[in-house]
Order: structure tokens, then sequence, then C-alpha cells
């Protein structure tokens, strides 16, 4: 299995292009099941969950043509509408192909996601809103079955925000016959990059980015060109990480008006951050101070940042009081940190860090996605060698991090 090997203590300086967004472009993908032209997709990021939805759009019988950045995907002949258990259980986001399946082609089986090792994370309401446009939907053999003649527009309310949720029903919802309002709906900006893409494809949106959105159905969509949207997330990471090791880096091809929550906590802790119309400035030149956080839906601060935070205040000055409000298993990486001597105490859904003077390297492994983040910005402020295990996570989700960090100067290598 293969690893990073980090040696911390080195401040990052230069500048870093930031990719395109893994949480747009998957649901993007999934879209381009709802017509039988081409949609040609750039800014695409080069990752193994979009490795993974393609396979899985490429069983069903969908052709793709792949050339760095860009991807256009032609869904003419979809043969086989079922997304199995062996692809579904590596990306629970396969799941967003059951809205345009069940809209397109009126059936679709997909398999049940399962748990993840940050919670339960159900799919209710993603069956919910589809049954109430009128699909009837059994689950048998692990396997969601849906059926359905041409879906019908309703009104659906969501009484948790679920940002695939969202994706799902408002794809949906395109073809439908009449209108549909989605209630609550998550105004996260990956939810707004896909609505662009669909109204680029004919799709007729409106309230995209509130927690209403409309959905006029059309009777087909057509093909388009997309560019998908920069990665927040990415670019929260290596904020973060400047912010920790200290250092003055540029970020490009990235997008502050996506990042509010982020930008405002990561100057609380001390860095000076710089806004542009396409790029990121920060500088941080001290110890960061702790701070408090909660997570929540957009526009609050995002959980995919959560973890990363931990690393940020473990060697920050004073206390931080981290909650975690949308997943209930989400702090794998604190039993890790404190390998690498953090004061963390956890109760609950909250995680009390008492920032220490200095970490030092130790073996650790990634949990999930965010966590191998947290655990590499640990690796890069604490003293010695830290080994970071399990690293197909960050794979998932980082594109060449290890070459976007050894160019900020990282002292960063991958091993067998
Ligand atoms: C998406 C992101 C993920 C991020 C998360 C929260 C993608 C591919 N993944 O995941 O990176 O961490 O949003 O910002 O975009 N819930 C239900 N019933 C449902 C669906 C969700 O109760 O049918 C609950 C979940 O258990 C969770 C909360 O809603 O507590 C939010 O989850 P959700 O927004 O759906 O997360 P994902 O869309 O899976």
């Amino acid at each position: 299995m293969q690893k990073l090997k980090i040696r911390g203590g080195v401040p990052l300086h230069g500048e870093v292009r930031i990719s395109g967004a893994k949480n747009a472009a998957l649901p993007i993908l999934a879209a381009a099941l709802l017509t039988r032209d081409t949609l040609a997709l750039t800014n695409m990021p080069v990752l193994n969950d979009i490795g993974t939805m393609v396979r899985l759009l490429e069983q069903m019988g969908v052709s793709s043509a792949r050339s760095g950045h860009s991807l256009s995907l032609t869904a003419a002949d979809v043969g086989h509408p079922v997304a199995p258990y062996e692809m579904v259980k590596t990306m629970r986001a396969s799941i967003l192909v059951l809205g345009p399946l069940l809209a397109r082609f009126g059936e679709a089986k997909v398999s049940l996601p399962g748990g993840c090792a940050i919670g339960a994370r159900p799919v209710d309401l993603h069956i919910k809103g589809l049954e109430a446009m009128g699909a009837r939907i059994t689950i048998e053999g692990g396997y969601i079955l849906a059926r359905s003649a041409r879906l019908k527009g309703a009104r659906i309310f969501m009484d948790t925000v679920t940002v695939t949720g969202t994706e799902n029903l408002m794809i949906a919802a395109c073809l439908a016959e009449g209108t549909s309002v989605l209630e609550n709906a998550a105004r996260e900006p990956e939810v707004v990059d896909l609505a662009e893409c669909l109204i680029r494809m004919g799709a007729r949106i409106r309230g995209h980015g509130t927690d209403v959105i409309t959905v006029e159905g059309v009777d087909a969509l057509h093909g388009a060109e997309h560019a998908v949207m920069p990665d927040r997330i990415e670019t929260g990471t290596y904020l973060t990480a400047v912010a920790a090791a200290g250092g003055e880096v540029t970020l490009t091809h990235a997008r502050a008006d996506t990042l509010d929550a982020v930008l405002d906590k990561l100057a609380e802790a001390g860095a000076a951050i710089t806004r542009g119309e396409r790029h990121i400035g920060i500088a941080m030149h001290a110890r960061p101070k702790a701070v408090n956080l909660k997570t929540a839906p957009y526009p609050a601060f995002p959980t995919d940042m959560q973890a990363q935070f931990v690393a940020l205040n473990a060697i920050a000055r004073g206390t931080g009081i981290v909650t975690e409000t949308i997943f209930e298993n989400r702090f794998m990486h604190v039993q890790e940190m404190l390998r690498l001597g953090a004061k963390i105490d956890v109760e609950g859904n909250t995680a009390i860090v008492h920032g220490v003077e200095r970490l030092t390297g130790a073996t650790v492994m990634a949990t999930d996605l965010r966590a191998s983040a947290c655990l590499v910005i640990a690796g890069l402020v604490a003293e010695g060698e830290t080994v970071v295990d399990r690293i197909y996570h960050l794979d998932r989700g980082y594109e060449k991090i290890e070459q976007k960090l050894t160019g900020l100067g990282a002292r960063i290598e991958r091993s067998a």
C-alpha cells in the first residue's frame, strides 16, 4: 500500500494551481446520462473518484474520450441502467446516477451505498423525492430498484439539507413533466455549478444557490460545453497547510467567493489573506492562534474542512473547540493526531483541541479523504519524519498532492 513520507518543519512558498472540483464534477458526469448528445467538460480533475464515475457510466454503455483535463461523455446508447455494488461501495457518490437514469430511461438499479467511515449516511431523502415525482421504488438484494413512467414535477421538502440529494432530484426534475420545487435545498457552490451546466444543456432551473430551487421540466436536453468550477476544499486545504506550516503562497485558478467561512477562520488564526478575482494569497509568519468552529451546510463552515482545522488548532496558541454537526463519526483523525503528540479531547460531536508547541513525526493511518489531509498538514509541521499510510484515500480527492506540495518547498515523497 502506498505511503507518503513527510519531513516537516519547512515553511511553504510559491504558487499552486487549484484543480477542478471533485464534488461538482461527479454530479455533472452523472448529468451526461440525461441526453444522447455529447457533454464536453473542461477543468476536470484527474482523480480516482472521477475515474470510478467514468467507469460506472461506461459499463452502462456511455462512451467517453479523455485528454488531460478535458473529458467528453456521450450517453447515446445506455443498455444497462445499473450501478453495481462493487463500484458503489468504493464511491458513495455513485448514487448520483439514480435520478438521471430514472428520468431518461424510466428504470434504474443502483446498489445501496451502505455505511462508510464517517457515519451512516442514509439516502432516504433521494428515494422519497423520486417517489414524490411518481417513481415506484423497492429495495431488493441490497439494490434500489426504481421504475417510472415519465416523472412528474412535485413540491419536495427535504427535512435535512443534503448535497447529493438536492443534486439527484434537481437532475431528475429536468426531464419531468411540469414544475418541481425543491425546498430546504442545499446551497453549496457545487449545486450551483451543476445547475449552470444543466442550464447549458437546455434545463430550466431557477433559485440555485438559494434554499428553494425551481425546475420546469423539458422534453429533452442537448449537448453542451462546461468548465468545472475550482475545488474549494482543495483550496481550503492548501490555505490551511500554509497557515499551519507558515510561509507565503498564491493559489491560482481559485475562487475566494466560495470560501468565506474558511477565509474568515484563517484570518482569525492570524493569516493575512488577499482575495483576487481568480486567485487567493496567504501569508503566515507567526504561530497560529486557535479558533473555534462549528460545521454546518453552506455558507457556514464546511464539514470537509473540519479535519484540516483540527491539525491547525493542534499546533496553535490556545484551545480551539471544533463541533461537527453534519456527520456523527467524523473525528477518526483525532486518534492518529494523538500519535503525533497532539492534545485533543473528544466529547460527543465536539473536539477540544489544546494547541501544543510541537508535534513529532510518527507513522499514522489515513481513514478517509479529509482525515488524510489533516494528517498531511500535521506531517508538514511535525518535527522529524511522518509516514502517512493508506493514501489511496488522498488520491480520491487531491490531484498530484505531493507534486503540488513539493512545488511549495515541502519535503514529501511517495513510496510503495
Ligand atoms: C456531500 C459531499 C461530501 C460532504 C457532504 C456534506 C459529494 C460527492 N460529497 O456528501 O464531500 O462532506 O456533502 O457537505 O458532494 N442525509 C440524510 N438522508 C439522505 C441524505 C443525507 O439523512 O437521504 C444526512 C446525512 O446523513 C448527513 C447530512 O444529511 O448527516 C448531509 O449529508 P449529504 O449532504 O447528503 O452528504 P453527501 O451528499 O453524501
